[in-house]
């Protein structure tokens, strides 16, 4: 019974994980939005009610398991008493045993019966708990890939001199390695080809450098290198001189401040939010900050200013106007390297000036790596780094790359041609 009890447990904690993979995937703002885009209700309710069935039967079945051996158990208490009474009882008339004798033995019987019950309640309580263990242990024994070497060192005053010397990077097959944890339709694929091959470049302190190249290039991937969210295979990142690996990354990442391609709000205050970045900022620090980024206006405009929830589930900001919030809460933060996905799309010629306005003061003495979708970020650029497939393929100023007539005077060229469509556009 303890074996069944267990191997339920374990197949009931799975339904339970999945349903959960459920409920933050698919129930959540844009999965819900998804759903309705796709117009896929019935399919959702249908799976989600299959799901739910699932962890239903399962523990239906387990408790039916439950009761049947707690019935069989107190079953056995009370015929053996029956049995003892009835026999003694006709022992006691012919004389047999005493009274007393059959009460003594009664008592006994009792008084072994109970324990023995326990032990056997224990037992299987004790096999159906190890599966708790298992997947808590599995968890807990599962090393982390990037922790802070027993001499890691804080950045001092950092100057924000990022060296890329022959940087090879390769993601690993599947962020899930916990066997329990992945479920059939989330099985990694691992396609085991570098997405960086051998990138070496120096940026200076306060340079600006623009990171273009077609999508799927690598851009991304090489701006979360800078802030040590992956390792490299080989080669190194190297911030003022020293291996990412050997900085304590408490310190790198205050040091490196990053405004992802779509940036997230928690369901909190603006002011929380902002506060993220640093927890003892003061009102006037908030507003500063968002002056720059070109945020406070509309900030004041809300109906509760900076003590209004945003987030998910609170007032929506747009692209753009999160993009600032998110510049914002970097300027609060203060780095010395700020690192910049622009959005690719979802920003009007208005809302992109100010973005650019705000960015122009954001990066003003700091080091910036910009992956750039506009022009006009390129052509200030103090260095252009162009990536193609994983390798960087030209680098250089606007002029000198657009005379070398390369990769980059043809992205240029669609760039161009996209940013004379924005105000044709507009104008309809
Ligand atoms: N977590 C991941 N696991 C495996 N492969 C990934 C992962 N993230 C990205 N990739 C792959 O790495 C390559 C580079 O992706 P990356 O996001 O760096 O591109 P990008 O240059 O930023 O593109 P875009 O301009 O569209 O944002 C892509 O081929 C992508 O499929
Ligand atoms: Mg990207």
């Amino acid at each position: 019974m303890g074996r069944k009890l267990q191997a339920l447990t374990r197949e009931s904690m799975e339904h339970n994980a999945s349903m959960n993979t459920v409920m933050t995937e698919r129930l959540n703002v844009s999965g819900a939005l998804l759903v309705k885009l796709f117009g896929r209700h019935s399919q959702e309710r249908d799976g989600f009610g299959a799901t739910a069935g699932r962890v239903r039967d399962i523990g239906v079945r387990s408790a039916m398991y439950g009761r049947t051996f707690f019935i069989a158990l107190s079953l056995v208490g009370a015929v053996g008493a029956a049995v003892l009474y009835w026999l003694g009882a006709q022992l006691v008339i012919s004389g047999a045993i005493t009274v007393g004798t059959l009460a003594a033995m009664g008592l006994m019987v009792v008084r072994i019966y109970t324990p023995l019950t326990s032990l056997t309640n224990a037992r299987v309580d004790v096999m159906t708990a190890l599966v708790s263990f298992e997947r808590v242990f599995e968890v807990l024994d599962t090393p982390n890939p990037i922790a802070d070497g027993p001499d890691a060192v804080a950045l001092q005053t950092p100057k924000g001199r990022i060296e890329l010397a022959d940087v090879t990077f390769t993601y690993p097959p599947g962020d899930e390695q916990l066997s329990s944890l992945q479920t059939d339709d989330a099985a990694p694929e691992a396609t085991g080809q570098p997405v960086l091959r051998h990138v070496s470049a120096t940026i200076q302190p306060g340079q600006l450098v623009a990171l273009v190249g077609p999508s799927g290039a690598g851009k991304t991937t090489l701006a979360a290198l800078l802030i040590r969210l992956h390792d490299v295979d080989s080669g190194a990142v190297l911030i003022d001189g020293t291996d990412v690996r050997d900085i304590a990354q408490e310190s790198l990442r205050a040091s490196v401040g990053m405004v992802p391609q779509d940036p997230h709000l928690f369901h909190e205050t603006v002011a929380d939010n902002l506060r993220y970045a640093r927890p003892g900022a003061t009102e006037a620090e908030m507003e500063s900050a968002c002056r720059s980024a070109h945020i406070h206006d509309l900030i004041a405009s809300l109906p509760q200013g900076y003590n209004t929830l945003v987030g998910e589930r609170g007032y929506r900001l747009s692209g753009g106007e999160k993009q600032r919030l998110a510049i914002a809460r970097v300027l609060l933060k203060d780095p010395a390297i700020v690192v910049l996905d622009e959005a690719t799309s979802h920003l009007d010629s208005e809302n992109e000036a100010l973005v650019q306005q705000a960015l122009g003061i954001a990066l003003r003495g700091r080091t910036a790596v910009v992956i750039a979708h506009r022009l006009s970020t390129v052509a200030n650029a103090d260095q252009i780094l162009v990536l193609d497939k994983g390798e960087l393929v030209e680098s250089g100023r606007h002029d000198a790359l657009l005379a070398a007539d390369g990769l980059y005077a043809e992205l240029y060229s669609t760039l161009l041609r996209n940013e004379q469509r924005v105000p044709a556009e507009t104008k309809l």
